[in-house]
Formats: structure tokens, C-alpha cells, sequence
């Protein structure tokens, strides 16, 4: 592939933006010497501006959503895309929200622009298990351990009932529950299933992968090990 075309799909500028930072010697290795061939060289070797290019296609980062962002590039609003570099939204394949968490949820959201990687976290048969916090506007009744557990919960308009869901109580209204599938509205729509309501949300885990010190509104890349374990 061409360079100009490389960088342009990296979310660098139009093609024609980088001829123009080519033209003005931008574009240089890793000593500083501007490329005179214009076929890509190995991607770490590229540097604009003297500073190493975003990570190469097959990135995957995480993002601790904070509430009140909306999981789209268009939306009205905030959008998680604007705690991000403005250049993710610019990349061809596009640098996607792994599922959706709801303008009112928190948590960890991951992206990539790997669209297989993608398929595979979020299908319901790798079973990986994403982890939400919860807090409820009524204290548990005591039953809804069995209810989410039953594979036979069936939310309202649906036609095929819910996988079995483990749901840990912390209190008589805060509880942790472990999902393998992510339906639209899930948590929300499980708790009103059983006369409930969702206060906050939180989603803390999936697979191996935690918040941990990311704090909301900050976002880190995932080492090889991590983007591995989401595979297994
Ligand atoms: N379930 C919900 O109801 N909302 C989310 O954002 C995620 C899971």
C-alpha cells in the first residue's frame, strides 16, 4: 500500500493533507530522514511531526465510560468518541465500541478496529462473562438469584429466553450480576422483569479485563496478553 493512503486511513488527514505533510517533510523515519519511496515502510519506522504513529490496525483499547456519553459517532451529545483522539473516528476500519453500554451506564467499554475480534468478544457462544454493579430503587425480594439463573426469563417483545445470568446481592439493593449475552437494555430490563428499577449501572469486568485505577473519562491501550485473553 502507499504511504499517503497508509496514513490517510489511519485517520492522519486526507490524502491530499498528506502529500502536503510529506511535501513539507513531516513524514520522516526514526532518524528524522523525510521517505523518499512512497510504498509503506514497516509502521514503526513511520514518525510525523517527529512522534510514533497510533498503534497499527488490530488495536484494541479500554475506555472507562463515565454516564452521560452515547455509544455512536453521530448522536447529538456527548459521544464516547470525544474522549478519544479524533483521529480513532477518522480510521478506515473505523475504531468501534465493542457492544454498547446505555448514556446512563458506566464502565468499561472496549474498542477495536478489528471487526473479527469484535464478533468474537461479543458473541453469546464464547460465553465471555462481562460483570456489572448495580443499585435498585427497591430492596431484592430474594428470588431473583433463581429467576436470572433459570434460562427461562423471557423479556417483554422477545422470543427466545434470556441465558442464565448469575447475580451476586451486596446489600437488599446493590447486587453484582454476570452476563454472557448483551441484549438491548439487559440489566435494566432483567430487574424490571422482576418489579424492579435500575438506578445505577456499572459495568466493572469482562473476561479477565478491569477498570482497575483508569479513572472515568480516561482510556489506555490493552497489552498483547490482554488482547489474547479476550480470545481464549
Ligand atoms: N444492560 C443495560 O441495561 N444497559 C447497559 O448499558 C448494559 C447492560
Amino acid at each position: 500500500m502507499k504511504l499517503v493512503k497508509y496514513l490517510s486511513r489511519l485517520g492522519y488527514g486526507s490524502r491530499r493533507e498528506i502529500e502536503a505533510m510529506m511535501a513539507d517533510e513531516r513524514v520522516c523515519d526514526r532518524a528524522g530522514q523525510p521517505f523518499a519511496e512512497r510504498d509503506t515502510p514497516a509502521h514503526d519506522d513511520i514518525h510525523i511531526d517527529g512522534e510514533a504513529l497510533d498503534p497499527a490496525p488490530g488495536l484494541v483499547l479500554m475506555l472507562h465510560k463515565p454516564v452521560g456519553y452515547v455509544c455512536s459517532t453521530k448522536d447529538a451529545g456527548r459521544l464516547v468518541y470525544d474522549l478519544l483522539p479524533r483521529r480513532f473516528r477518522l480510521r478506515d476500519p473505523l475504531v468501534s465500541p465493542v457492544g454498547r453500554l446505555d448514556r446512563d451506564t458506566s464502565g468499561l467499554l472496549l474498542f477495536t478496529d478489528d471487526g473479527q475480534l469484535l464478533h468474537r468478544i461479543t458473541s453469546p457462544k464464547r460465553h465471555l462473562p462481562k460483570v456489572y454493579e448495580v443499585e435498585l430503587a427497591s430492596d431484592l425480594r430474594g428470588d431473583e438469584a433463581d429467576t436470572f439463573a433459570s434460562g427461562t426469563l423471557m423479556l417483554e417483545s422477545e422470543t427466545r429466553a434470556l441465558a442464565p445470568a448469575e447475580l451476586e446481592v451486596l446489600t437488599p439493593r446493590r447486587a453484582r450480576i454476570v452476563l454472557i449475552e448483551g441484549r438491548y437494555h439487559q440489566v435494566r430490563r432483567m430487574f424490571a422483569a422482576v418489579g424492579n428499577h435500575v438506578l445505577s449501572l456499572h459495568r466493572c469486568r469482562i473476561g479477565m479485563l478491569e477498570l482497575a485505577e483508569l479513572s472515568a473519562g480516561s482510556w489506555r491501550y490493552l497489552d498483547d496478553q490482554e488482547i489474547a485473553s479476550l480470545s481464549q
